[in-house]
């Protein structure tokens, strides 16, 4: 087993439909809602350099792309999935950190967010500097809850005017983070030496 995480781009577009599938498969099994993705859509993600494609030599074992938001206000990390076969082997996690790291270099300035159910997720998210909000912090790009049409919990979304559902919002904000620690400035003074404290030999020594 060799997976190596790429970047994708045009020479991945035969795996799009591969992609679809287990997105759609993995969300039956779960019995959880998902947005349903097109083959076209995978391939505009892999011809413009918005997506993160895991393989074991040949063969399909990860994805994850970038949406943009609200006039790249917002930037979503979405669509994560790995193989069945290849799970609990912290391949997510490297997808994740890949998608991530792409996502910061490409939209520097926009907040990144997740809507998830998973508890995956939500712990590789927090790892990375994700915050748990409500949806009132996330985009009201229209496009993007558009996307939720699909997914079996619609209803609840729409009872709720969009305000809230039972995925978890998780933000980044590259605002609130803290600025990277300055290192120490190398010693350039003298060393003293502390001064040993002497004993008081006037003082009587306590009673056993
Ligand atoms: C969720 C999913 C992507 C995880 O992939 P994976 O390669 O098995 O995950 P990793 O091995 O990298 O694990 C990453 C972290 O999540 C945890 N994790 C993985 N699967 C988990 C699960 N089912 N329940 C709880 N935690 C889980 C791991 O323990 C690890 O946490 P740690 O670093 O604290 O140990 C994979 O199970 C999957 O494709 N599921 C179906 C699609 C899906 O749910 N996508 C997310 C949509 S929002």
């Amino acid at each position: 087993m060799n997976v190596m995480i790429h970047v994708a781009d045009s020479s991945h577009l035969q795996h799009a439909q591969a992609i679809c599938d287990l997105i759609f498969v993995s969300a039956q099994a779960r019995g959880t809602g998902i947005a349903k993705r097109t083959p076209e859509y995978i391939e505009e993600k892999m011809n413009t350099g918005k997506a993160v494609i895991a393989l074991d030599g040949d063969k399909l074992v990860g994805f994850a792309y970038i949406e943009t938001w609200g006039h790249k206000k917002f930037v979503a990390n979405s669509g994560l999935i790995v193989h069945p076969e290849y799970r609990g082997m912290g391949i997510a996690k490297k997808i994740k950190r890949r998608i991530f790291d792409l996502s910061k270099k490409l939209y520097p300035d926009s907040k990144i967010f997740s809507i998830t159910t998973g508890l995956a997720v939500m712990k590789m998210n927090s790892d990375l500097g994700f915050k748990p909000v409500t949806f009132s912090e996330l985009t009201d790009d229209k496009e993007f809850w558009k996307g939720c049409q699909t997914c079996r919990n619609f209803d609840i979304l729409q009872r709720n005017d969009y305000k809230m559902c039972l995925c978890t919002g998780l933000l980044y904000d590259p605002a609130q983070q803290e600025p990277p620690a300055t290192p120490p400035k190398p010693f350039a003074g003298k060393i003293v030496k502390p001064i040993a404290k002497k004993r008081n030999s006037n003082k009587t020594p306590k009673k056993k």
